[in-house]
């Protein structure tokens, strides 16, 4: 029997028995891509997400290492966080083109 890996992804849980990066997992498996993958190994921190409360790099985590664990990405944060970053990144015109934008909000 394969070992499963469970945990909680922005309030709901998951399980799955591959163990890979949890980027991919995200992205491919669950199709959230606030996280972005620039460099595949936790160098830019465009990946980044938050695990029980502490910003990760999900390229260098895996969903074995993810087991257990509370997963937030930025479409987990609550509705008044995001636009208070929202507005805040606009105010001061750091809207750049948006890709690292996600990972810098969970850093
Ligand atoms: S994709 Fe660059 S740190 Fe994860």
């Amino acid at each position: 029997m394969a070992q499963e890996f469970t945990f909680t992804v922005n309030g709901v849980e998951h399980t799955t028995t591959e163990n890979k990066p949890l980027l991919r997992y995200l992205r491919d498996d669950l199709h959230i891509h606030s996280a972005k993958d620039g460099c595949s190994e936790g160098a830019c921190g465009t990946c980044t997400i938050h695990v029980d409360g502490a910003a990760v790099k999900a390229c260098v985590l895996t969903t074995a290492l993810a087991s257990g664990r509370n997963i937030v990405t930025v479409e987990g944060l609550p509705e008044d966080v995001r636009e208070a970053f929202v507005y805040a990144f606009g105010a001061v015109g750091a809207v750049q083109c948006g890709f690292c934008i996600p990972g810098m909000v969970m850093a």
